[in-house]
Order: structure tokens, then sequence, then C-alpha cells
């Protein structure tokens, strides 16, 4: 594999039962450190599709899926959720939060579960609330947190471990335009100061266009636009 790639598909297709064509259809993608791309696509295009089999969470029927110089395809669900960990962050189009714990438990998880010191990744969570407005909200549960603040708070926990690549399903839906346009900001500040790779799904197509690239997916097919 190209090692400038940091993930790739090859020929990628997905089909689920009830549908008469497949949703993607021998899809090939890469995408390189540093880069952004935006995904738009009508409601049942197979946007989401995509970015999960992309983040190892379903497998493709056919095809091949690289990150990094794993091939996905061929490991056990273990060494993907340890790839995921160490290499992803991965936004919900609808955010997961943990239920029982707070908002800052949650955005400083996915960094225990890395190991290192518990106060330095305390304090990492906060600076990040603090960034993106939320550090009075940090001990709210989050039935306790609005619909906006819950994806916040869940885009804090996808970036607070600085992963190599970000895959973002509409993260900014709920969001005014001044805090979705902070998010967007906060993402390309990734993008060059640590070489993030950032794939997301977006209906707003001033937003997309802050991004290097913007593709569209149609039947089964992804198009540059
Ligand atoms: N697990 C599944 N089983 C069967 N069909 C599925 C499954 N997941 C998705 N689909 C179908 O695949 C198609 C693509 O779904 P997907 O969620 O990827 O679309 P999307 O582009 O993200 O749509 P939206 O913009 O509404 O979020 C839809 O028709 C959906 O019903
Ligand atoms: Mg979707």
């Amino acid at each position: 594999m190209n090692k400038s790639f940091l993930l790739k598909l090859t020929d990628v297709t997905k089909t689920f039962d009830g549908l008469d064509q497949p949703i993607l259809d021998k899809v090939n993608f890469s995408i390189s450190p540093g880069e952004s791309i935006a995904i738009t696509g009508v409601s049942g295009s197979g946007k989401s599709t995509l970015l999960h089999l992309m983040a190892g969470l379903e497998k493709p029927d056919h095809g091949k899926i690289e990150i990094k110089n794993y091939s996905i395809d061929t490991l056990s669900q273990n060494q993907i959720a340890s790839i995921r960990n160490n290499h992803y962050g991965f936004i919900y189009q609808f955010h997961h939060l943990l239920p029982d714990f707070s908002a800052i438990e949650n955005v400083v998880m996915p960094l225990l579960i890395r190991g290192g010191s518990q106060s330095n990744h305390i304090n990492q969570a906060i600076k990040l609330l603090k960034t993106l407005g939320l550090e009075n909200r940090a001990n709210h549960m989050p039935h306790e947190l609005s619909g906006g603040e819950r994806q916040r708070i869940a885009i804090a926990r996808a970036i607070v471990t600085k992963p190599d690549i970000i895959l973002a399903d509409e993260p900014t839906g709920n969001l005014d335009y001044k805090n979705a346009e902070l998010i967007f900001d906060l993402f390309l500040e990734m993008t060059t100061e640590i070489k993030t790779a950032i794939i997301l799904v977006t209906h707003d197509s001033k937003l997309a266009k802050k991004m290097t690239k913007i593709y569209r997916l149609a039947e089964g097919k992804i198009h540059t636009k």
C-alpha cells in the first residue's frame, strides 16, 4: 500500500437485504494525512454506511479497506477496536454518549483506555471543553444536556485523543451556524497542526466548502462535485 494514504478503500461493495441494488458498489476512495473531505448525498444514499465501513464497525461484502498499514477486513474485532482507539475519532450521526457517565467522564474515557497519567488526561479534557464553551457543563449527565451540547461533547470525545483520522457523521446537524463553524475550524486546525485527516458528512454546502474536497454519494458510487 502506498504509505501516503492513511485510509484506502478498494472496490468496496455493501448490500443490505431488501434493497434492489448495492448501497455501495465497488467504491474506491483514499485519504492522506492532513486532507479534509466532505461527503454529501440524499438521505439513504449510504453515507453513514460508508463511514461505518471505514471505521471497521461493519464489514463489506467485497473489497478491501486499509488503514495505515493494516487491512481491516483481516483483523479480529479486538484488533479493530484497538486500531479505532489508537487512530480514529468517530462521531456518530446520533451521538452515543454513555448515559451513566458525566460529560467530562465521557470525554476523558478514550484517553483512560489508552492508559497513562489520569490527571494529565483530565486536564486535557477540561481544556477541550473550555475551547468548546462547555466547561460549565462538565459534571452534567447526558440527559441533563441539550441536543447541541450532547453533540459537542461527542465531538470532544472523538478529538481528545488527537486521532490520525476523524470520521464525523453530520457532526454539526444540531448546532447553530456559529458553533458549527467553530467545530469546522477546530477540525481544520487539526489538519494543519497535527495532520489529522477528516471525513465528514454534512448537508451544509457553505461548511462543506471549508474542506479540501467535496464528494457526493449517489447510486452506490462516489462522485466528485
Ligand atoms: N443494518 C441495515 N440493514 C438493512 N438496511 C440498512 C441497514 N443500515 C442501513 N440500511 C439501509 O441502507 C440505506 C443507506 O443507509 P445510510 O444510513 O447509510 O444512509 P445515509 O446516507 O446515512 O442517510 P441519512 O442522510 O438519512 O443519514 C438506507 O436505505 C437504509 O435503510
Ligand atoms: Mg446517515
